[in-house]
């Protein structure tokens, strides 16, 4: 039997989802493709833990509690590359001005002739162009559905469901704590602060939120769904883009009496000037179908040449959604003859 072996850098919330996730699909992988997935390589911050046979879940269990280690020096591209595995999977912080380890990371593997699949953000936005001319030389996949909106898909419906279209524009909401935060306020009559701190507490907003709430988060996804689907050399920091931070109770009153819902909204638009990408609160109408899109549900909207609009709503915004994204790019990847 065919044997694809894992290597996880990063063993965090999502890591550690796509780790469990692996383990329960074992009977799966075997049963629907003919194939073993063997999670042989997990790496944090300052260490590794590798078995060639793959990890049981008592070693992974151990590996997560394990203190951060100072004194022996840890390099995770050297780590990768004794992995000798086959795919790697990305969880690790998005660093967005440099890429961070993730771009090294995600470069080392495709160069080694590994598949790789990227939930964090950081290399796709500095250097998609870079890594997916990479993994196409090396004759492997670059697969990112965990970074762009994860559940909800959006890279998937623009390059596979609607390939061969053109596609004139992209509109969705993104990111799910700003539309919880914005659907509390209109919904409770809370404060933007009030609502930032029930996200919180809720576990859906990170104890620093200004990622998510200054509209960063959607500038990421936007950036590297027009860098990849449309064939864009954005950055994120060329993207103009709204905070809901300001958005005050008065405000909400007015939309209410208007019958208007606020919303987060990612652009990208083909235009005779060429492409346009932008993050925006818009006070949308009932008429609209984001007006139905409440809490931390996401949605995109797609217009198209030939196949008219589509409209998808939906897909969980937490750490088991975000690694079964990741599966499901694995899945993709195993399935190839
Ligand atoms: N949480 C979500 O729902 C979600 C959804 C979609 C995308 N994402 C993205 O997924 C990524 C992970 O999110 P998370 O919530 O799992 O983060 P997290 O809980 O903070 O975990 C981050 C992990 O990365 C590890 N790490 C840090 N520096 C590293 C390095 N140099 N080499 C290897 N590992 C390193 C950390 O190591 P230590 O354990 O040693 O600290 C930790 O295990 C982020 O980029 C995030 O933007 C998250």
């Amino acid at each position: 039997m065919k044997r694809w072996n894992v290597v996880i850098t990063g063993f965090g919330s999502v890591g550690k989802q796509v780790a469990k996730l692996l383990e329960q699909r074992q009977a799966h992988y075997r049963e629907q493709y003919g194939v073993e997935v063997k999670l042989v390589g997990v790496a944090r911050s300052s260490q590794g833990v590798y078995d060639a046979e793959g990890l049981t879940q008592s070693a992974l269990e151990a590996f997560g509690h394990e203190k951060r280690s100072t004194d022996t020096p840890f390099t995770g591209t050297d780590f990768i590359t004794s992995c000798k595995a086959d795919i790697l999977i990305e969880t690790g912080p998005s660093q967005l001005e440099t890429g961070g380890p993730g771009l090294s990371y995600i470069r080392q593997a495709l160069d080694q002739g590994m598949h790789a699949i990227a939930v964090s953000k950081g290399a796709l936005v500095v250097d998609y162009a870079g890594l997916s001319a990479l993994a196409k030389h090396r004759g492997v996949m670059l697969k990112i559905s965990g970074a762009t909106a994860a559940a909800l898909p959006t890279i998937d419906l623009l390059q596979y469901n609607l390939a061969g279209c053109q596609i004139l524009a992209v509109e969705g909401i993104f990111t799910g704590t700003t539309n919880f935060v914005l659907s509390s306020m209109m919904e409770e009559g809370i404060s933007c602060e009030e609502a930032i701190a029930r996200a919180q507490q809720m576990g859906i907003a990170e104890p620093d939120p200004s990622f998510d709430i200054d509209g960063w988060d959607t500038a990421c996804k936007v950036t590297i769904l027009a860098n990849a689907a449309f064939g864009a050399q954005l950055k994120h920091t060329d993207l103009s883009r709204t905070s809901v931070r300001d958005v005050t109770k008065e405000q909400i009153e007015e939309w209410k009496s208007a019958g208007k819902s606020p919303k987060l909204v990612g652009r990208i638009r083909r235009t005779t000037e060429g492409l346009h990408a932008s993050v925006e609160l818009q006070a949308v109408d009932q008429s609209h179908p984001f007006s139905t899109v409440k809490g931390t549900t996401k949605a995109i909207r797609v217009e198209t040449d030939v196949m008219g609009e589509l409209l998808v709503i939906g897909g969980k915004s937490d750490p088991v959604a975000a690694a079964a994204a990741a599966l499901k790019d694995l899945e993709h990847i195993i399935r190839q003859p």
